[in-house]
């Protein structure tokens, strides 16, 4: 059966059919008020009375599945919704490749599959933590409504995870659910689960490098997960994935528009040289360089998502059926990797170099690869608003290697061309590589908050077209007063 209606008459939207599953239905009860009381305290400062124009799912499918109007943030329906059953879908990949697709938890994968679902859960909520404060400063009222659709989705994903555990993972699962929203963002006694997710976003650049770069990590695992063998993972990671893409546009096109913003000042001003950084700065634009640094920074603290290199669990989570590669269902091979290799780049008598490894093992090194093919797509076009200035300047990611703190190269610095320095060499150098103190006070200078409808900060560009093909002074976000 097909379910692309979804039922929009309980406290939980949902297209589980979670009317007729009492005792799920009744556990989500349960566990709402406290994701409300979570989102009241950790949700965006202020504007939790503030009527924003925000799109909701109201259908799972592809070709119209969102419905755009004005909803408080508290009231947003935050629903349970996965992508229509294939039927007769098999495992694609693993020991039980063409056997049919799990329906229930297999027993022998319980834990490892409960250990992906919250992980995957955990970054959720961090990420919504992490951006608190930013409406404060918001460039404009087009961007504060981009910010707050990203957030009640990663709510909506969180929604999306704990389903899964109340429904299949019973006690457990309940306990997990609960902790879900226990843990903190940053918090030195009760972290979130994943480095990257507890640094902090402390202004908007990093927001955007944090859709563009971080949020595509989650487009990375949610892609391997949709190839699970766990049929109700599969789907949905494949509905998450359709919001997904809004948040990297919002990465993407962010990033593009201070670049185009920063270009125009500087050939409005006659400036040429990208390193005559204090006077773009004078502009109340970010420089190239600067821009360049926080690109080093969200990356580097995003590869470190993926993994070891080397990875046991990842070779069991493959080859056990339970999470697949990045378009596994495009891929042509055996889907099994039992005899294959996969060159993994590792630190080998201190020097960088690729060595082969088993296939199985190196899962997260594979994956890690897709991502930053993907991420160099944007940065490209990046470039091309560069360009197109007659600027001379490229935005490079930095060697995988740089500036690491999980796998091979945790215990080297490198610049980011991956040459490795000493310690020495690093202190001198790492102002040049990361964001400066200097650096920071700057931007966050100019992170003075724009509510007026159709205007825009002064580092940031208006888009090219407005959200539902809003016009350009369309109030986004009707502010309530305090
Ligand atoms: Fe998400
Ligand atoms: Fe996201």
């Amino acid at each position: 059966m097909n379910i692309v209606q979804v039922d929009y008459d309980g406290l939980i939207p949902n297209n589980v059919g979670l009317g007729e599953d009492v005792r799920v239905k009744h556990a989500l009860e349960k566990w709402h008020p406290g994701y409300i009381n979570w989102w009241k305290d950790m949700g965006p400062e202020g504007f939790q009375e503030s009527l924003v124009y925000l799109r909701t799912a109201i259908s799972v499918d592809p070709k119209g599945w969102a419905k755009f109007d004005y909803v408080r943030m508290p009231e947003y329906r935050w629903g349970v919704l996965l992508a229509p059953q294939h039927e007769g879908r098999k495992i694609p990949f693993g020991m039980h490749k063409g056997e049919a697709a799990w329906q229930e938890v297999p027993g022998e994968y319980r834990a490892m599959l409960r250990r992906l679902v919250v992980i995957q859960g955990d970054t959720e909520p961090a990420s919504v933590e992490q951006q608190r404060y930013l409406g404060k400063t918001a460039p404009s009222l087009y961007d504060l409504r981009n910010l707050f659709q990203v957030n009640v989705e990663e709510g909506r994903h969180l929604w999306a995870m704990v389903y899964l555990l109340q429904k299949y993972f019973g006690t457990d699962g309940r306990e997990e659910a609960e902790a879900l929203l226990q843990r903190r963002s940053g918090d030195p006694d009760t972290p979130r689960m994943l480095g990257a997710f507890n640094e902090k976003t402390p202004d908007w650049l990093s927001f955007f490098m944090f859709t563009y770069f971080t949020d595509r990590d989650g487009k990375m695992q949610l892609e391997a997960l949709a190839q699970s063998g766990f049929d109700p993972l599969s789907r949905t990671c494949r509905f998450m994935l359709t919001e997904e893409a809004h948040h990297m546009f919002v990465g993407e096109t962010g990033v593009t528009r201070i670049i185009q913003r920063t270009c125009e000042a500087m050939k409005e001003a006659g400036i040429s040289d990208p390193n005559e950084i204090d006077k773009v700065r004078k502009l109340g634009v970010i420089d190239l360089p600067t821009i360049q640094k926080k690109a080093n920074m969200h990356f580097s603290l995003t590869l470190d998502l993926f993994g070891n290199e080397i990875s046991t669990n990842a070779a069991n989570a493959f080859h056990s059926g339970l999470k697949g590669r990045y378009r596994e269902d495009r891929l042509k091979d055996d889907h099994q990797l039992e005899g294959g290799t996969y060159p993994v780049l590792r630190l080998i008598d201190g020097k960088i170099q690729n060595e082969d490894s088993p296939a199985l093992s190196a899962l997260n090194m594979r994956l890690r690869d897709d991502y930053v093919v993907d991420c160099n797509v944007g940065v490209g076009r990046w470039n091309k608003v560069i360009a197109e200035h007659g600027i001379p300047f490229e935005i490079k990611l930095p060697h995988v290697a740089f500036h690491r703190h999980i796998g091979e190269f945790t215990n080297i610095k490198a610049d980011v061309g991956g040459n490795v320095l000493s310690d020495a060499e690093w202190a001198k150098r790492r102002g040049e590589f990361l964001p400066s103190d200097g650096d920071k006070d700057f931007i966050e200078s100019l992170m003075q908050p724009q509510m007026e409808p159709g205007k825009f900060a002064s580092w940031i560009a208006p888009p090219r077209v407005g959200i539902d093909n809003k016009p350009g002074d369309f109030e986004y976000v009707k502010i309530a007063d305090a």
